[in-house]
C-alpha cells in the first residue's frame, strides 16, 4: 500500500469547517488557514455583519467557499441552528474550531458574580454546546476533528484572571475526555493553547504597558505573537496529519509554559 504524501496529509480539499468567533482574531487567522489547505468554511459571531465580512475576505484570498452566520454560543438554540444550516448547505462537517472566547479582569473581591458567569459560559459552556451539537454528526460520518482553543492560561496561572483561567483549564478536561469519548468513532478531539496574540481581546492591555511588558516578559519570547502564527497548529490538527493525535494540547505559547 503507498503512503499519503505530507502533501495529501494536510490537504483539507473537499472538507467542511465550522469556526466560531471567525470573525476576527485568532478564530479569522484559523478559518483563513483551514481554506487556504482547501476547507470550505462556515464563520459565527454574534454580529451577521462581522461574520459576513471575514468570509467574505477568506473567500476572496482563496477562492474556497466561505459564510458567516450570526450565533451566539451560549445559546443551544442558536448552536443547533447553525450546525443545521451548515448540514443543510454543505451536507457534511469535518471540522469544528471552538474560537469563541471572551476575557475578562478583575481582582476576585471586584469581580462581578455576572461576568464571572459571563466568562465561563461563553468560554466553556459555550465550547461544550458546540461540541455537543456536532457530537452525533461527526460520529454519523466516522471521521471529525474538533478543536478547542484553550490558551496557555489552560496551565498557569495569571492575577485578575480567576474566570479566564477555570474556564480555560475546564476546556482542556473537556478535550480529553471528548477525545476518549469519541475515539472509537473515528472523531479526534485535541486543544490549542496559544500565548499572547494582539487580538481585540488584548486590547484593554494595552492601556497600561506596564502589564502588557509583564505579560509578554512571561514567553520565552518576549513579544506578541503574529496572527498568522496560529495557523499551522490548527492545519495540523484538523487535518489527517494528526490522524493519531487526539486529547492532546498544543501550546503555541512563545514558550511560556515552559518556563
Ligand atoms: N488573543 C490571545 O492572546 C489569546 C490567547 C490565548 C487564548 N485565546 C483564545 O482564543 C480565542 C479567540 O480569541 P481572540 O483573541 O481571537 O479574541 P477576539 O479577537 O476578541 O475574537 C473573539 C471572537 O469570539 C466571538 N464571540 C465572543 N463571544 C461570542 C459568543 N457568545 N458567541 C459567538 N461568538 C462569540 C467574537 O465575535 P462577536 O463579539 O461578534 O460575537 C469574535 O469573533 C478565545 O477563546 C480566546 O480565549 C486568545
Amino acid at each position: 500500500m503507498t503512503e499519503p504524501s505530507v502533501r495529501d496529509l494536510f490537504n483539507l480539499a473537499g472538507r467542511v469547517a465550522l469556526v466560531t468567533g471567525g470573525s476576527k482574531g485568532l478564530g479569522r487567522s484559523i478559518a483563513l488557514g483551514l481554506a487556504e489547505a482547501g476547507a470550505a468554511t462556515v464563520l459565527v459571531s454574534r454580529h451577521a455583519e462581522e461574520a459576513a465580512a471575514a468570509a467574505a475576505g477568506i473567500a476572496a484570498a482563496t477562492g474556497q467557499a466561505s459564510r458567516g452566520l450570526a450565533a451566539d454560543v451560549t445559546r443551544e438554540e442558536e448552536v443547533t441552528r447553525t450546525v443545521d444550516a451548515v448540514l443543510k448547505e454543505h451536507g457534511r462537517l469535518d471540522i469544528l474550531v471552538n474560537s469563541a472566547g471572551i476575557n475578562i479582569r478583575h481582582p476576585i473581591e471586584e469581580y462581578p458574580p455576572a461576568e464571572f458567569q459571563q466568562v465561563i459560559e461563553t468560554n466553556l459552556t459555550g465550547t461544550w454546546l458546540c461540541c455537543r451539537a456536532v457530537s452525533r454528526v461527526m460520529k454519523e460520518l466516522h471521521r471529525g476533528s474538533v478543536i478547542n482553543i484553550g490558551s496557555a492560561l489552560s496551565a498557569v496561572g495569571l492575577a485578575e484572571r480567576t474566570a479566564y483561567t477555570a474556564a480555560k483549564a475546564g476546556v482542556l478536561g473537556l478535550t480529553r475526555t471528548l477525545a476518549l469519548e469519541w475515539a472509537a468513532a473515528g472523531v479526534r478531539c485535541n486543544a490549542i493553547c496559544p500565548g499572547p496574540f494582539l487580538t481585540e481581546m488584548n486590547q484593554p492591555l494595552l492601556k497600561t504597558p506596564v502589564k502588557a511588558k509583564a505579560v509578554l516578559e512571561l514567553t520565552a519570547f518576549n513579544r506578541w505573537a503574529d496572527l498568522h502564527e496560529i495557523r499551522g497548529a490548527a492545519v495540523f490538527l484538523a487535518s489527517d496529519a494528526a490522524s493519531y493525535v487526539t486529547g492532546a494540547a498544543l501550546y503555541v505559547d512563545g514558550g511560556w509554559t515552559a518556563k
